[in-house]
């Protein structure tokens, strides 16, 4: 397709010129394709969310795999990993099987061991310290209050960039999620479990060859307003 300077195509760009008819007619027959598309982009980008609550209602499992097909589409250091075809893998905890209850009490006890580690050096109402607590506690949301927990396990490699690649990986199943109409929030506290030789025993990984992080996924109960963000014009330097 022959682009302009902007790298848009090149009859995109008379759009904004004023040249009667045929100038008419492109808009109508070039614009809309773009236009759909990029509105829908924009319509997913905007309406994704941080979701924490969730329905009982349990999504199949084909729609869990339309998500699932997002995150291996993501980004992965090939530099780092090579061509590896395992270079990403991903684990699915349903809510109340038994695997998400060894993922649960495997995170209580770092939880408990973490707490003992800064007992009386840090604050007790430090926002670390309550998270480690409820974590101790079993208080950890995403798991059990989703219909499904998922790991993303990434190849470890050198560079070592593998919670970037997660990130990713984790996006492109959000957005997803966002356009199938799931809610979806980051699980961080699965990262704990990266050093569990019990957790990749449970998933049938190795251990030591995979970094780890996840999330969880079901329907929303309840959609929050979007969080402040800072204008392009505020969060952006443009140099010369
Ligand atoms: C690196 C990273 C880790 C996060 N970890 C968690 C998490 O463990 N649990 C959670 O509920 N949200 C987590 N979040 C989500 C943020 O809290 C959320 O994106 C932020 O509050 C903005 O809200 P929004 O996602 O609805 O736009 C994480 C986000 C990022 C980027």
């Amino acid at each position: 397709m022959d682009v302009g300077r902007t790298g848009l195509p090149a009859m995109r760009m008379q759009e904004n010129t004023d040249e009667g008819s045929t100038t008419k007619r492109m808009k109508s027959s070039i614009r809309s394709p773009l236009d759909v598309q990029n509105k829908a982009f924009d319509e997913i980008v905007t309406g994704r969310r941080s979701i924490r609550s969730f329905t009982m209602e349990v999504p199949p499992r084909a729609t869990i795999e339309l998500i699932l097909a997002a995150g291996l589409a993501a980004p992965f250091a090939e530099a780092a990993v090579g061509n590896a075809r395992d270079f990403r893998r991903f684990a699915v905890f349903p809510q109340g099987g038994q695997a998400l209850d060894s993922v649960i009490s495997f995170l209580r006890e770092k939880g408990k061991a973490q707490l003992d580690a800064i007992q009386g050096r840090e604050p007790k109402d430090a926002p670390f310290f309550k998270k480690l607590e409820a974590l101790a506690n079993g208080h950890i949301p995403g798991l059990g209050t989703a219909p499904y927990l998922i790991a993303v396990a990434e190849r470890k490699g050198t560079p070592s960039v593998e919670q970037q690649s997660i990130a990713h990986c984790l996006q492109n199943m959000w957005l997803k999620a966002t356009a199938l109409g799931l809610g979806f929030h980051v699980v961080s506290a699965l990262a704990m479990l990266a050093d569990e030789p019990r957790f990749w025993a449970l998933c049938g990984l190795p251990a030591g060859v995979y970094d780890l992080n996840g999330c969880a996924i079901g329907v929303p109960a309840l959609t929050p307003p979007a969080k402040p963000r800072p204008t392009v014009a505020e969060a952006t330097i443009w140099l010369g």
